[in-house]
């Protein structure tokens, strides 16, 4: 276990681990300060200078994201420092004058949201004229979910961090030079075309929006009605996921999959291509919603849980009483839990007396 010791953040006592970042301890206080380019998952990278603080003896300010706490160390946030307020309000009117803005001059809302827009409107911006920001997207990009905006960008680099620390794809990069610099392919390639797992894992650590699922471009977070958690039915590793539901043409529908945040749930945040994508089956016309009964005139019937379970039941038995367990087969599912697997064996052992059970998960 980590030494633990007390450091100062705006007056207030904080305990401290030897080795981590000032920005972690304070934000385990509760104590806000504002952040771009950081995510829990990744190194940090110092890159937006949100984060900024006063820290005793230091003569610049310094990243709390990227600057390791110490013993009896002293800190100011823009709570008790006017310095690091007025940084804050020249840098984020900065990332305004490359960013685009609404009718109201703040940075737009977008689907995933705009920490740029949540930081704006805590800080006293200034009217700086807009310049001309030529990042360049990838138009021709047929990829069928993901999009980039590169009027939303602000160079945090946490799509291209994330691709290469968590995924290990690096499919995605910073590329051009100066105000040209942008997040690009080899070669500008659509993702299809790159090493892309398409697990949208950049999505959802960009923290303004430019990186965005494109079915979901329109539905902002206010016409959201809840977030349902639920679990991947696609593998048994039991990823947490968020079931986004709004309302489309006054029906309840499921428009995105989101993950929980990172350290909450066994995926820490990650989802693959299946479990963030691969959700339209849920409201397809064509989907089985409940059990069905072949009767007497050939036709599948809906039937209750009830119904299902006790045909199911007393037709297995009467395979068993005239063949023998031996003419029996139990066959589980890779998507199923481990529990769910356990209970199928159970199933044929105990209450078939059967051995022949197998799980395609075991070739
Ligand atoms: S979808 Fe995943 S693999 Fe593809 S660029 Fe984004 S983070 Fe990298
Ligand atoms: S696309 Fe998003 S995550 Fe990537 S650099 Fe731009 S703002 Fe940051
Ligand atoms: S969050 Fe610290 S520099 Fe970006």
């Amino acid at each position: 276990m980590a030494e633990t010791f007390t450091i100062t953040v705006d007056g207030k006592p904080v305990v401290a681990h030897a080795g981590e970042m000032v920005l972690r301890a304070a934000q385990r206080a509760g104590i806000h300060i504002p952040t771009l380019c950081d995510d829990k998952r990744l190194d940090p990278a110092g890159a937006c200078r949100a984060c900024l603080v006063e820290v005793d003896g230091q003569r610049r300010l310094q990243p709390s994201c990227a600057w390791k706490v110490a013993p009896g160390q002293n800190v100011k946030t823009q709570e008790t420092s006017k310095r690091v307020q007025r940084h804050q309000d020249v840098l984020v009117s900065l990332y305004m004058a490359d960013h685009k803005l609404d009718d109201e001059g703040l940075p737009v809302e977008t689907c995933n949201g705009n920490g740029l827009r949540e930081w704006a409107q805590e800080c006293q911006t200034l009217s700086l004229d807009a310049v001309e920001a030529p990042r360049a997207a990838r138009p021709g990009d047929k990829n069928p979910y993901i999009t980039f905006q590169p009027e939303l960008c602000v160079l945090c680099a946490r799509c291209t961090r994330y691709c290469d620390e968590i995924e290990a794809v690096n499919a995605i990069t910073l590329t051009g030079r100066g105000s040209e610099t942008t997040i690009g392919t080899a070669g500008m390639r659509g993702l299809l075309d790159t090493s892309c797992e398409l697990c949208g894992g950049c999505i959802d650590t960009c923290p303004t929006g430019a990186l965005v699922e494109k079915k979901a471009i329109e539905i902002l977070p206010q016409q959201l009605e809840r977030k349902v958690r639920t679990t991947c039915n696609y593998c048994g590793v039991g990823c947490q996921m968020d079931l986004n539901v709004a309302k489309v043409d006054g029906v309840e529908k499921v428009v995105r999959v989101t993950s929980p945040p990172p350290g909450e749930t066994v995926n820490d945040g990650n989802l693959c291509i299946k479990g963030r994508f691969a959700y339209d089956f849920i409201h397809h016309k064509d989907r089985i919603t409940e059990p069905m009964i072949r009767k007497a005139d050939g036709k599948l019937h809906a039937v209750s849980w009830d119904e299902a379970l006790k045909f199911a039941a007393e037709g297995m038995n009467r395979v068993k009483q005239r063949h023998g367990p031996k003419a029996m087969g139990f066959i589980s599912s890779a998507r199923c839990t481990g529990e769910e697997n356990f209970l199928m064996g159970k199933v044929a052992r105990a209450a078939f007396k059967s051995g022949n059970v197998h799980s395609c998960a075991a070739t």
